[in-house]
Parts: C-alpha cells; sequence; structure tokens
C-alpha cells in the first residue's frame, strides 16, 4: 500500500464541523489530511435550509442545546460565536439575511458556504480526499494510522467528525461511535432529533388533515415552542414539532395549544356576544378549516352558543389550549434533521474535544452529544467544535 507523508493531523469526516476544523488548522501551520468516504464534501450543508444554509442562529446560547451534560458546549459556544462565523462569512463577500428567530440564511445558495469552507481548507494546505473508503483506524506508540482506498495515513491526532446517522442516504453512518467504542470510548444512545412524529390509534385520523397547518403552540415535558405545526400522512411535522422531537419520549404524550393568543374564558366571552354562532363556525374564524372541523367532531360541540353549557364551553376552550396527542413514534432517522445522543462529552474535554483516556483524539459535531434546536444551531455548535478542536492540534 502507497503510504503517505506524515500529517499533523487526521480529519475524519469532510461535514460543516471537519471542514472548518481542518481549514483552521492548516492555517495554524498544521499539516491536515482531511477524508470523506463520499464524492462530495458538506453534502449536508449543500441541502440544509432549503438549499440556502439556515448558517447559524444570532440566539445560539448554550441552554438551545440538549446534551446528558448541558454545560458541555459552553465553552466552545462561547470561544467561537456566531458573529465570528457572520465575519468569515463577510470576508468572502456572501450575503445573507435573518428569517426569522434569529435564524441567518444565504441569500443566494449553501454552495457558497461550501465554496468558502473549502477555499479556507485550500489556504491552510489541507489535502483533501473524496470518494475513497476508510477501511481501517488503528492508534499505536501515539501514532494513528488510517487506511482509506488504497492509501495509508499517519498522525499523532485524529478528529472524528462523521456526524451522526441521520438521513443515511446522504451518506450518513454510525461510523462516529463505532470508532468511538473501538477506542473505549462511551456512546449515549443515538436517537432521531428534529423529526416528524407519527400517530396511530385514536389519533389516526388526524392524519386525513394532511397538508393542514397552524401556528401553535407545542409542548413535551417542560419545553415548549410557539411554531408552525403541520398535519402530514402519517403524523405531525413543522418546525414546533421539530422542536419537541428532540425533547419528546417515547410513551410520552404531546401538548398543542391550537389557539395560543386566545384568553382562557374565550368560549364564554363569544357566547355573550355572539350567542347564535355555531361552535364549528367560531373554530374556522380562528383555525384553517378542515381542521376546525375536525377538532369541533372531536369535541362534539355542535350547534348555536347559546344553547350550549357554560361547563361544555370552558373544557373546550381548555382541550384547545392543551390538545393531548401520543405519538406511537418518530419517521425514524430517514428524516430526523440531527442525530441526539452520540459521544459522550464526559469522555471529552470541553475546551479541546480531546477524548481523556486517548490522548490525540478528538471529536466535533453532530457525532458528540450535543444536538441543537431548529434554526441553525446545529451548525454554530460543528463551526465551534471544529474551532476548538483546532486550536490544539
Ligand atoms: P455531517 O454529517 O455534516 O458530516 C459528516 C461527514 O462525514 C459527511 O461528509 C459524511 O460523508 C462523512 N462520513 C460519514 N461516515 C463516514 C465514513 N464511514 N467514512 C468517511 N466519511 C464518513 N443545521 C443547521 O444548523 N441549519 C440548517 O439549515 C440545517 N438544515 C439541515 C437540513 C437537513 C435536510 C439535514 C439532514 C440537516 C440539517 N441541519 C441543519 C443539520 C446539520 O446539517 C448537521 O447538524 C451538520 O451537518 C453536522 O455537521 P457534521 O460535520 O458534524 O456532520
Amino acid at each position: 500500500m502507497p503510504s503517505t507523508a506524515p500529517f499533523d493531523a487526521i480529519v475524519l469526516g469532510a461535514g460543516g464541523a471537519g471542514l472548518m476544523c481542518a481549514g483552521v488548522a492548516g492555517q495554524r501551520g498544521r499539516r491536515v489530511l482531511l477524508i470523506d468516504h463520499a464524492g462530495q464534501a458538506g453534502r449536508k450543508i449543500l441541502i440544509s435550509g432549503g438549499g440556502r444554509c439556515n448558517f447559524t442562529n444570532l440566539g445560539a446560547v448554550p441552554e438551545r442545546f440538549l446534551s446528558a451534560n448541558p454545560h458541555f458546549a459552553k465553552s466552545a459556544l462561547g470561544r467561537y460565536r456566531p458573529e465570528d462565523f457572520i465575519a468569515l462569512v463577510d470576508r468572502h463577500r456572501i450575503a445573507w439575511h435573518e428569517k426569522t428567530l434569529g435564524q441567518l440564511f444565504c441569500d443566494g445558495s449553501a454552495r457558497q458556504i461550501v465554496h468558502m469552507l473549502m477555499e479556507e481548507c485550500a489556504k491552510g494546505a489541507v489535502r483533501i480526499s473524496l470518494g475513497k473508503a476508510i477501511t481501517d483506524v488503528s492508534h499505536a506508540d501515539g501514532i494513528f494510522t488510517v487506511c482509506y482506498g488504497d492509501e495509508t495515513a499517519t498522525a499523532p491526532a485524529l478528529v472524528i467528525a462523521t456526524g451522526g446517522p441521520s438521513i443515511p442516504k446522504m451518506g450518513a453512518t454510525g461510523f462516529a461511535y463505532d470508532l468511538a467504542r473501538k477506542f473505549g470510548l462511551k456512546v449515549v444512545e443515538p436517537g432521531p432529533a428534529l423529526v416528524p412524529l407519527t400517530l396511530g390509534g385514536e389519533d389516526v385520523l388526524f392524519r386525513e388533515l394532511s397538508g393542514v397547518s397552524a401556528e401553535v403552540v407545542a409542548r413535551a415535558g417542560k419545553a415548549s415552542f410557539r411554531e408552525a405545526a403541520l398535519f402530514t400522512h402519517r403524523g405531525l411535522s413543522g418546525p414546533a414539532i421539530l422542536q419537541i422531537s428532540s425533547y419528546w419520549r417515547h410513551g410520552e404524550e404531546i401538548g398543542i395549544d391550537f389557539l395560543p393568543d386566545m384568553m382562557v374564558d374565550w368560549t364564554l366571552v363569544a357566547k355573550r356576544a355572539r350567542p347564535k354562532t355555531h361552535f364549528h363556525t367560531l373554530l374556522g374564524e380562528l383555525l384553517p378549516g378542515r381542521l376546525a372541523e375536525a377538532l369541533a367532531k372531536k369535541i362534539g360541540l355542535w350547534g348555536e352558543l347559546a344553547n350550549l353549557p357554560d361547563a361544555k364551553l370552558n373544557e373546550a376552550a381548555r382541550r384547545l389550549a392543551d390538545w393531548r396527542f401520543r405519538p406511537n413514534g418518530t419517521e425514524g432517522f430517514a428524516k430526523a434533521e440531527v442525530t441526539a445522543g452520540g459521544i459522550s462529552t464526559a469522555e471529552l474535554s470541553s475546551q479541546t474535544m480531546e477524548a481523556r483516556r486517548v490522548p490525540g483524539l478528538y471529536a466535533i459535531g453532530e457525532a458528540v452529544d450535543v444536538t441543537g434546536w431548529l434554526g441553525g444551531y446545529n451548525f454554530q455548535w460543528a463551526w465551534a467544535s471544529g474551532w476548538a478542536a483546532a486550536q490544539v492540534l
């Protein structure tokens, strides 16, 4: 097997985290090799944000990231902030805009972000190998050896940046976990996150509303998000649902407030003001028609408000403010925007991302048990954790 010249660091995975880490380390003078089995770097960046890449969020505070150790992400997020990435984007003259809720998108195309990161790697003279499978990784006498395609490379530092298994058709794998376990690192059970929820049983009727959406407050445990929810032919999706899916656990219920702007006594107020109005007509003025009809049917209130008892109207308002669904599952890794869980943060330094018991081994990005909210948070974690590791390679 041909052996390449030794490197200072080998980065596995040319996604957001790996590209950032390789480029920054290269520009610090390190000889870096970046390897990806896909034929193209940054494939998830290319499809992200509907092709415009929601590359960061102005509100990327640590509280908006989930992890077994909620403090872990603080150091990296605090040292490489959204404004640092914005400065990079500006240096590359990429036009961007804030869409909503602090979410920043390219005006043009996500390709610009990949191009920018590739240019940063070129500036750092990073050697990039694409389209060759990694066949072996070993470690002896402080040196890591990686066999890929028909080549072998060695370095005293190895960075795991191969992401999580969400969207396998994009080349995503559980390779990071296999490698981590091989080196004796614990992995927090991975699961799909930012993922649509499926409905069955009594809730199956709601699947007939496929395509209907409404602005709601969705709740799971202590988490709540006010955004759009969308009924699908399998259950529930839309930003509000994707957000709470990261907090939802199998077997639990979620709560949906379909009328988050209404006061608790709105049905009684309406009864006094418009006694002749039918309940389902009233609901139809506040919610999309099909949804209003389905909810009125489930509640079982028909007729003019004047003829409906106050207690029933109160009860209807209460139900609409906290409609209980018991999802029977998620649409799985095939549809999950990210993977929750991953390489345990207990194994890593929060400053450097280096494995405590394997000096020279690092893990960054989605491979690590840090999961952001929807809206640019996960890329900010990829950039920040990649940057943190690059400072010490
Ligand atoms: P990432 O998965 O990007 O990169 C890992 C790399 O490792 C890939 O290039 C892969 O080919 C490679 N790899 C995997 N296994 C390998 C193996 N065995 N050998 C060699 N290479 C291997 N986030 C956000 O903040 N804003 C957004 O707009 C979006 N939008 C979005 C849309 C969609 C459809 C998805 C699926 C995800 C998003 N995300 C997002 C999430 C975001 O894409 C994700 O969190 C980051 O890409 C994670 O970056 P990483 O570099 O850690 O992994």
